[in-house]
């Protein structure tokens, strides 16, 4: 009787073993997300100056922002405000996106105004940073440590290479859902598991898909529903601005949803703090649906399986900003 419950045992483990290798290979070709690679990091020499550059006042005019004042590692890779706050005291007009798996989106910003990080960085540094590089050259050839690593020289192309090469470096491997993906069947509990079947049958995946879970499409923001915010707000063209198609008013860049759950607050406005009632705005407004209020729960729960890990730690908000 005990050997028989044991060979029993032993059957169930060996067809569930079968079974998880069988699904798989069946869970991965079909998946209408991949997993991010584990490593990203091209040019690790390059990526070391970048790091530094990164945190670096110097590259702003007045010495008064680096790009972790908007964008700090430690948590999540954006600000948590509403709208990214300028150094004069105003405010720009959009949410910072995180700069995590950055190097994964064809296009970049809210209206994928540029397709390369090298040419984000030019940009950046003109309009944002309000410096010019004859200025930045200078300030960075005095500095013995930047004129030691880039023995090519502290130029245009060496410093955006290096910048461009630490922002391709940021990518946040290992989050349970990619465990899943890649296997590892039981890093979902049966919750997240039905917020994720919830998430493509209903559609969600048609618009959040591919490696960083979005980012790759442009969408109008408010297919079934009127999202434009009372004429008291200031008007963002989207994608408009840079096509100057009429119609693509109201249009944005798809954002990743790749560790959404440290990101908040939500949309190119910040207008969601909550991110349940994002995904509650995102079923009514993208697809004409309402959720249950479990559905929405389950499928919240999965979205939070998309954290990654930087360097080794999984990210995460502080207590006080933490969302829901
Ligand atoms: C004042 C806050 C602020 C600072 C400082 C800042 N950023 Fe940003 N960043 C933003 C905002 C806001 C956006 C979105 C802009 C848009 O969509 O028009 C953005 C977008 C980006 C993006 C595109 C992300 C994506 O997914 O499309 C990258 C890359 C980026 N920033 C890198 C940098 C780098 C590099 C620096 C330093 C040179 C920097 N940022 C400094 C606020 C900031
Ligand atoms: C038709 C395309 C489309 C569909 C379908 C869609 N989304 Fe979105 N999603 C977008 C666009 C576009 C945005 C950005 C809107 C904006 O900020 O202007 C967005 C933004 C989001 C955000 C905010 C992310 C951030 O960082 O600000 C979340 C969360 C989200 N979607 C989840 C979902 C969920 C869950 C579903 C399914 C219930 C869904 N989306 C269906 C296009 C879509």
């Amino acid at each position: 009787m005990r050997e028989l419950s044991l060979r029993f045992r032993l059957l169930v483990a060996t067809s569930a073993l079968l079974a998880t290798s069988l699904s798989a290979q069946i869970l991965q070709p079909a998946e209408p997300v991949a997993p991010l690679p584990e490593t990203a990091n091209d040019h690790p020499r390059a990526a070391a100056i970048g790091e530094k550059l990164f945190s670096d006042v110097r590259l702003s005019r007045n010495l008064d922002q680096a790009c972790v004042t908007c964008h700090p590692l430690d948590r999540g890779g954006m600000d948590g405000l509403q709208v990214a706050a300028l150094p004069d005291g105003n405010s720009h007009f959009r949410n910072t996106p995180t700069i995590f798996n950055v190097g994964f989106n064809p296009t970049l910003n809210w209206d994928g105004v540029v397709d390369t990080l090298e040419k984000h960085t030019e940009r950046l540094l003109t309009t944002l940073m309000k410096i010019t590089w004859t200025e930045l050259l200078a300030r960075l050839r005095d500095d013995a440590e930047y004129r030691a690593a880039l023995p090519e020289g502290v130029t245009r192309s060496s410093v955006l290479h290096a910048m461009a090469s630490f922002e391709r470096s940021l990518a946040t491997p290992n989050s349970r859902f990619d465990r899943y993906l890649r296997g590892e069947l039981h890093a979902l509990t049966a919750r997240e598991e039905r917020g994720y079947a919830l998430f493509k049958r209903y559609g969600c995946a048609s618009c959040h898909q591919g490696m960083n879970v979005g980012g790759n499409l442009f969408q109008k923001f408010g297919v079934f529903e009127d999202m434009t915010q009372p004429p008291s707000h200031p008007i963002d063209m989207g994608r408009a601005l840079v096509t100057k198609v009429p119609r693509d008013q109201q249009v944005f860049r798809v954002p990743s949803l790749r560790n959404v759950a440290v990101t908040g607050p939500y949309f190119h406005d910040g207008r969601q703090g909550r991110l349940d009632a994002a995904v509650d705005t995102m079923a009514r407004a993208q697809l004409g649906r309402r959720l249950a209020p479990d559905e929405i729960d389950r499928i919240v729960d999965f979205l939070r399986t998309l954290t990654g890990e930087y360097r080794g730690r999984l990210l995460t908000v502080a207590p006080s900003r933490a969302q829901r």
